[in-house]
């Protein structure tokens, strides 16, 4: 760890999502995906953190981690538990979370889709269907109607080319498509869906003169993808075209790239976002096999570089990379909206942590207005197929008791999000700390 300063005006704080997090909804595609038995270690996301019974204790962390924001989703399935009819009970439940973070001066970035959908919609055959991307609009002007007056940023989907790969392409998550056809036309769906739910969120929030500055934006996963050799590097621009590409332009611009159908949907090329929101993580080297489906889905590490304790390398320079590339092609500013790491006895995430703002601070430094960054996350929770043995927490939580144990990461979080930055003094201080508690163990 060394020294670092952001400027004033940079916006740190963390990201959850309801699912993870909430518990107590058995109307989402994701509980009955538990129910099907498709998580590693057979846990569910029935209970996860029970967020939604313990919004107030978890308020009082964000506030204890000074953080400026704190980003979270809203579950479609309980705003609107069946087609076309809302839950002012969820809807209330929301709105008092969102005001008890704008109490505490903690700014709110809520994202509308974040992998779970209701039943319902599933059922009529989600995006799959063209025609039920209005069922999708619906919500989305209901929820902005309600709440729009308290939220001025807003994320429309999070990473839409995770959520389609996995859940259409490769069959890993609900629904379970295994269909690269319907793949394609899923994306051009959530494409539409991303574009319209930008205009509704401006349209209402101006007409109805709410205050703030409007933000819409959409967190893609960007990975970097690197080879050593000629034939890899191929590969690499190819992935890089599939897993990024379509959705970024498509979101970012409003343009249908080959090989996505059109669909008959024509959209005025434009620009679609009011910032450019990446979840960086890690980076790949990919080399190229003789099967074309392993380009994109057995991506491989680099031997030299340390490890996540889910094997994902880190490789914090890569979000440097990326906030350049994307700021040199659309001047936006750009928002880290996830940034983290799998790491239960907490070794690694401190220099996770400072090495990703170091990085940043350096693109912030050259001219690239990064603006914000969002770590996740909160707490351990429950992490998709890997169920609740991932452990990307600044807190620890023993899910049976539900007790949350600070890591000792979340005192430098903590340390960083006051002082938008790190000091010599804090980091001696923090090591002597780290030592002293390791020799008692
Ligand atoms: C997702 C989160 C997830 C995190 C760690 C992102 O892909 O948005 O929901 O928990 O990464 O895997």
């Amino acid at each position: 760890m060394v020294e670092f300063k952001l400027p004033d005006n940079f916006l740190i704080g963390t990201a959850t999502a309801s699912v993870q997090i909430e518990g107590g909804d058995t109307n989402n595609t994701w509980y009955k995906w538990c129910e099907e038995g498709h998580i590693k270690d057979a846990s569910s996301c029935i209970i996860a953190n029970d967020h939604w019974n313990r919004v107030e204790q978890d308020t009082e962390i964000l506030k204890s981690l000074h953080v400026h924001t704190h980003r979270m989703s809203l579950e479609w399935s309980r705003i609107e538990p069946s087609k076309g009819s809302y839950s002012k009970e969820a809807i209330e439940h929301y709105r008092n979370e969102i005001k008890l973070l704008l109490k505490n001066n903690i700014k709110p970035l809520v994202t509308l889709h974040h992998f779970s959908e209701p039943l319902w919609f599933q059922e009529l055959g989600a995006w799959k269907k063209a025609g039920n991307t209005k069922f999708f609009l619906d919500y989305v002007s209901y929820v902005v109607e309600e709440l729009g007056e308290l939220v001025s940023d807003w994320l429309t989907f999070n990473e839409p080319n995770v959520f389609a790969k996995l859940g259409y392409i490769i069959g890993m998550w609900p629904p379970g498509e295994r269909n690269l056809r319907v793949g394609f036309r899923v994306q051009v769906e959530i494409i539409k869906a991303h574009i319209e739910t930008y205009k509704i969120i401006h349209k209402i929030r101006e007409n109805k003169k709410f205050p703030g500055k409007t933000m819409v934006g959409a967190a893609i996963h960007i990975r970097i993808f690197d080879s050593t050799t000629r034939l890899g590097n191929m590969v690499a621009r190819a992935a890089d075209y599939i897993f990024h590409e379509l959705f970024i332009q498509g979101m970012t611009e409003g343009k249908i790239l080959f090989p996505l159908p059109s669909g008959g949907y024509k959209c005025k090329p434009g620009r679609y976002v009011d910032f450019f929101g990446i979840n960086y993580y890690t980076r790949n080297i990919v080399e190229f096999t003789l099967n074309p489906l392993n380009w994109f889905h057995n991506l491989i590490g680099d031997n030299e570089l340390d490890k996540s304790d889910l094997g994902w390398d880190i490789y914090p320079q890569g979000v440097y990379r990326v906030c350049k590339k994307y700021y040199d092609r659309y001047k936006l500013p750009i928002y880290i909206t996830e940034n983290g790491i799998s790491d239960k006895f907490d070794n690694r995430r401190p220099d996770y942590i400072c090495n990703h703002l170091i990085y940043i601070a350096r693109a912030i430094k050259e001219g690239i207005p990064v603006e914000r960054y969002y770590y996740w996350t909160l707490m351990d929770n429950f992490e998709w197929t890997e169920g609740e043995t991932a452990n990307f927490g600044l807190y620890d939580c023993d899910f049976q008791s539900q007790e949350r144990k600070k890591r000792k990461s979340a005192d430098l979080f903590a340390f960083i999000c006051k002082n938008r930055g790190l000091t010599e003094a804090f980091i001696n201080d923090y090591n002597t700390q780290s030592t002293a508690e390791k020799n008692t163990v």
